[in-house]
């Protein structure tokens, strides 16, 4: 049988289960082939707390495109520390960048969407598709309650372009119990989160939202369009 065709299947196998529950069934299904994304987002802690404390053989990697907060280095080496397990880097391809900002400036992703898509597919999307090499199950922290775009997502879905099943554990948690989750198993955070951040991507890209913004609402703060990067390619067309 197809990876794809598995979806139904063990869709019904694990939407019952806890989160370490499911993320273990999926590991012991798919032995060696189960990848988790993390950008180190409130989301993404929560998920990487299950991993680490409960053991599961579940790789964690983050793509650091250059170009993140100085909070969040510090936080991945925080959760490094704390967990004593590493979290896999991958970095853009370094001619790329360099091709990329010789054309179109060190910031020229604000002067046009083209170029601020050029910028993700380069920093992120290239490097996310060299992660995912020999992967089955890519885990990704989204949450249904980040946006209109992404209140849609189930928690398996076939990812065309990247060729995975991914699998979105906490996709139906709402915000208030995934931060209960947080401050439960005292899971370390990004401090941005204390200073109005709620969805914290790259440095230039990312401000602080005030009281009534829609989550998402500081990513990519300048543009009108849908506040995707690409990594969430086949929910971005939909
Ligand atoms: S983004 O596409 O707009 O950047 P967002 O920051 O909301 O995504 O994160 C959603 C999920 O995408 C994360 O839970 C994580 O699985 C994945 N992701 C986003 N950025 C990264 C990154 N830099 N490294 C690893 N995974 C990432
Ligand atoms: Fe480039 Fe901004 Fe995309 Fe980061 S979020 S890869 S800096 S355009």
């Amino acid at each position: 049988m197809s990876l794809k065709d598995q979806i139904p299947s063990l869709l019904s196998k694990i939407t019952d289960l806890s989160l370490p529950e499911a993320l273990a069934y999926m590991a012991q299904a798919f032995p060696g082939k189960v990848a988790f994304s993390s950008a180190l987002g409130q989301e993404d802690q929560v998920i990487t707390d299950a991993i680490f404390t409960n053991n599961l053989p579940v790789r964690i990697f983050s793509l650091d495109t250059g170009r993140l907060f100085q909070e969040t280095y510090e936080l991945w080496a925080e959760t490094e520390q704390k967990y004593n397990s590493k979290i896999v880097p991958y970095f853009p391809d370094a001619q790329e960048v360099e091709q990329l900002v010789s054309q179109n400036g060190i910031n020229g992703f604000y002067n046009s969407v083209e170029n601020r898509k050029a910028c993700c597919q380069v920093r992120k999307v290239v490097p996310l598709r060299r992660a995912l090499q020999n992967t089955d199950i890519w885990v990704t922290g989204l949450r249904a309650g980040q946006s209109e775009n992404r209140s849609s997502f189930s928690m398996l879905e076939w990812d065309e372009a990247f060729q995975v099943i991914k699998f979105n554990p906490i996709i139906n948690w709402s915000y208030d119990e995934m931060l209960a989750y947080l401050q439960q198993n005292q899971v370390p955070y990004n401090k941005l989160h204390d200073q109005g951040f709620i969805s914290i991507g790259c440095a230039p890209c990312t401000r602080a939202i005030v009281a009534g913004e829609e989550p998402r609402a500081g990513r990519w703060w300048w543009e009108q369009s849908k506040k995707e990067c690409g990594l969430h390619a086949n929910y971005f067309n939909k």
